[in-house]
């Protein structure tokens, strides 16, 4: 018959399974998918594009019925075209999560990240800090773009002049927050704010390694709040994303849609929270 017999599964894609919050994320999606009935397959690309490509091929030749996406980090706006033109080509209906593009018919299940990198940077200010060094995720992801713009959010309504001298461009793991710090430790800061924990796990080792104290010496905020992060000797002050929550949503969104396309109903974006532990104090 020409009707597609479902299958009742999703694939799951995303960058970095050594990621706690990547593994929250696919927990939360394989709980949910359960519930409905159905069944997840996880897909982990090593953050790279061409192994969202790769995946998209696989999941359609086992004929899923829907994705869940989240973008390798390598992904420009190009290149997330040759996804979407893959997946309409095989009729496979998609929602992106975390990591997403403000596009035209292109649903996504986001969470505000300008809001986070304001949250985390005026809580910095709070503290008496004007000097705040910025680790960052790679540019070209819009919701890094969005923690950056929340970053300069704060230092704007508080009259402190954006530094330029100050923003190390890491990669979202570990490795990130200790090229962060060495290569910013020229520079005069107070305290970091490193885009997510595992930069900021980078960062404490780094800063430890230099003799710097957190938070006396230095005041150190997080992005994420993935399970390690209050078990450091110095408990982390982070963003709390509700990842798992967007997760859920997602797969009911994308199931209904399947289901009927003119029904299922936007997943509205959620708001991050600041999570204050030990690691940011008063500037001394
Ligand atoms: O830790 C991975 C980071 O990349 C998270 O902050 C998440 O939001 C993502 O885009």
């Amino acid at each position: 018959s020409l009707v597609k017999k479902k299958t009742k599964t999703l694939g799951l894609l995303i960058p970095d399974i050594r990621n706690s919050f990547f593994s929250m994320l696919a927990k939360e999606v394989e709980d949910e998918c359960h519930k409905m009935g159905w069944t997840m397959i996880l897909c982990n690309t090593g953050d790279q594009h061409h192994r969202d490509l790769e995946y998209i091929d696989v999941l359609a030749s086992k004929n899923v019925d829907g994705v869940i996406y989240c973008m390798a980090s390598d992904t420009t706006l190009e290149k997330f075209q040759e996804v979407h033109e893959l997946l309409q080509i095989y009729k496979l209906p998609f929602i992106m999560i975390d990591r997403t593009y403000d596009l035209k018919n292109v649903h996504a299940a986001k969470i505000d990240n300008r809001l986070g990198g304001f949250l985390a940077t005026e809580h910095l200010i709070s503290l008496g800090h004007s000097k705040i060094a910025c680790i960052t995720g790679p540019m070209n992801l819009m919701d890094t773009q969005a923690r950056l713009s929340g970053y300069k959010d704060a230092l704007e309504k508080h009259g402190i002049v954006f530094d330029q001298s100050l923003i190390y461009h890491g990669n979202y793991q570990m490795s990130g927050g200790v090229h962060g710090i060495t290569e910013l430790k020229q520079q005069e800061f107070t305290a970091v704010f490193a885009f997510n924990d595992l930069m900021a796990f980078g960062a404490y080792k780094a800063l430890k390694q230099m003799k710097k104290k957190i938070p006396e010496d230095v005041s150190l905020v997080g992005y994420d709040d993935i399970v390690f992060s209050e078990m450091l000797e110095v408990p982390l002050t982070t963003i709390r994303q509700p990842i798992g929550k967007a997760g859920k949503l997602a797969v009911r969104f994308i199931i209904e849609y399947i289901d009927d396309p003119s029904s299922a109903e936007e997943v509205p974006m959620l708001s991050p929270k600041l999570i204050k532990r030990d690691s940011t104090m008063k500037r001394k």
